[in-house]
Formats: structure tokens, C-alpha cells, sequence
């Protein structure tokens, strides 16, 4: 970095929304601890990582777990839902997350949209989706809400900026839109959503105030896509083969050595977006157990 661009580190803000939830659980003096199933198909090894340090974080702060585990060459969207119908029924269970991605065989959507919406943890079902659309208070997608987060936090207002999303999914670039182009305080943005089919991407991301980039090509986006100045948030964590004892590194879309040199403030990989996302799921789900147990949420 030649110039001076600042790094945006996820982990510091994910450790004081960490620390608000436990001081708070601390303070409740609750009867039982608050509970979060996690349902996980196959042995991906992002995925079997990703639970893996979403569990942790969750013991590491007073939150217990149940993790189920299916075989993908076994288990059918019907089985699925019926595991999760067990858990919206059981009352020891506080907030359900459904590991993505799923076998392709199996619907997501359709699988999130039997999740209760008040154990909806992740917010990826239709009422909690639909309630973010109307500005109505639910829960809120756990990286878009981190991104929201560490804007705050680096006191980057996203009101009357160009915010370019590439990414259109419902875990990512949907939900981030409808949080961005809020009438709110942090919202207030012009917000272009990219995807695969759109024409001439550097055009399109070079116009970003703010970039967010969630399209896993690791390493894609160098100097050539980015404005001057611009903030970059890089949501991709692809994991890219390497001579290593672990056998690969972690990789973000951006090729940070070359678009740091032109913006002003980047988000490393990792320790930038991922340790946001476990953070924002530790809070959703004190807020799933603050509902089913009639504490103000
Ligand atoms: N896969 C990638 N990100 C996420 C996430 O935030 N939640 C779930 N359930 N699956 C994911």
C-alpha cells in the first residue's frame, strides 16, 4: 500500500457486537441458555468451517447448539423440513440456520421458508424477507446486517452514495439493497445490483462510492474496476489451492495488492466481512430468545 488506504477490520467490530450480546446474556440471569440448531447437509469443507466457528463463537459467549448432520446422497427436501417443523415445535430451541449451500436436489428457499419466522435466525424466509422490504422490524440477514455494522462502526454513511453490490442472492445482495436503500439513517443509498448477466462490469463497479463484492472470484477485481477513493467491502472468502500444510488460503474477490492502491479504505480477507456474519448470528439469535422467552427484544 503506497498510498494510504485504510483497513476496515471486520474482527474488531464483530468483537464489540460480541461482547454487547454476552455482557447482555450476563445481565438476563436467564434459567437456560440460549439454543441454536444448525442443520448442515454433506461435509463441504467451507461449510463443515463455517458451523464449525459459528458454534464456537456461540459457546465461547453463553449460546449452546445442536448440530444435525445429513447425508446428501440420502436426505430429501421433505426430511429437511420435517427436521426443522421438530424444532420450531420444540421450545428449547431458540433460532434454526440452515447451512447453505444445499445439494442441488434440494430448494433453500423453500427449505428457510419452514423455519418458524420467530426462530428464523438467519432471516432468509419469506416473512422475515418480506418485513425487511416493508421496513418493518424482524430478523435481518446476518452479513448484509454486519456490512451495515462495520459502516457504522468506521463512520462510512452510505446516505446519497453510490453503492455497487455484485452479487444478487438472498444470503448477500437482495437484502443488502432493501437495508441500504432504507429511508434511515444508514441507508439513504443509490444502490446498483450486478450479477452474471450484466454488460461491462468495470463500468459499473468503477461508479461505486462503495463496491461490495460477494461473487467468489478470488482475487478478480484489481485497481482497473475501483474509483479513486472508494470504499471496498469484500465479502468473498474462496478457498484457493496452495502449496500449504492446510492446503489452501483464503482469497476475496478483490486483488487487494493492486485495488489498494486506489481506494481508500479496503476490508481485509480474512478478518474483515466472515467474523461480522457469526456476530450478527449471535445477536439474532439472543433476540429469537429473548421473543420465545418474553423479554423486550
Ligand atoms: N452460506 C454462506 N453464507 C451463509 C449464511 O450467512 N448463512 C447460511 N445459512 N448459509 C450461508
Amino acid at each position: 500500500m503506497s498510498h494510504s488506504c485504510k483497513l476496515l477490520r471486520g474482527r474488531v467490530v464483530a468483537d464489540v457486537i460480541l461482547n454487547k450480546v454476552k455482557g447482555e446474556l450476563q445481565r438476563m440471569h436467564c434459567q437456560r441458555s440460549p439454543c441454536v440448531a444448525f442443520l448442515r447437509v454433506g461435509n463441504d469443507g467451507a461449510s463443515v468451517s463455517y458451523v464449525a466457528q459459528k458454534e464456537k463463537m456461540a459457546h465461547a459467549i453463553g449460546i449452546k447448539s445442536i448440530l444435525k448432520i445429513f447425508d446428501p446422497t440420502q436426505v430429501t427436501e421433505t426430511q429437511l423440513m420435517e427436521e426443522i417443523k421438530k424444532f420450531n415445535l420444540d421450545a428449547s430451541v431458540d433460532g434454526i440456520l440452515v447451512q447453505a449451500p444445499l445439494p442441488k436436489e434440494i430448494d433453500f428457499v423453500n427449505v428457510c421458508n419452514a423455519i418458524a419466522p420467530n426462530k428464523d435466525v438467519d432471516g432468509f424466509g419469506a416473512e422475515n424477507l418480506g418485513r425487511l422490504l416493508q421496513g418493518k422490524s424482524g430478523f435481518t440477514p446476518c452479513t448484509p446486517s454486519g456490512i451495515v455494522e462495520l459502516l457504522k462502526f468506521y463512520n462510512i454513511s452510505p446516505a446519497g452514495k453510490h453503492v455497487v453490490i455484485v452479487n444478487r442472492s438472498l444470503i448477500v445482495g437482495k437484502p443488502l439493497a432493501a437495508l441500504l436503500t432504507q429511508r434511515s439513517m444508514w441507508g439513504n443509498a443509490t444502490v446498483t445490483l450486478c450479477h452474471s448477466h450484466s454488460e461491462n462490469l468495470p463500468q459499473l463497479t468503477q461508479q461505486a462510492d462503495i463496491l461490495v463484492l460477494a461473487c467468489g472470484k478470488p482475487s478478480y477485481f484489481d485497481a482497473n474496476f475501483v474509483k479513486p477513493a472508494a470504499i471496498l467491502i469484500d465479502v468473498g472468502i474462496t478457498r484457493v489451492a496452495d502449496g500449504s500444510s492446510r492446503g489452501y488460503t483464503l482469497q476475496g474477490d478483490a486483488n487487494f495488492k493492486s485495488a489498494s492502491q486506489i481506494v481508500q479504505a479496503i476490508t481485509p480477507v480474512p478478518g474483515g466481512v466472515g467474523p461480522l456474519t457469526v456476530a450478527l448470528l449471535m445477536r439474532n439469535t439472543l433476540k429469537a430468545f429473548k421473543l420465545q422467552n418474553n423479554f423486550a427484544a
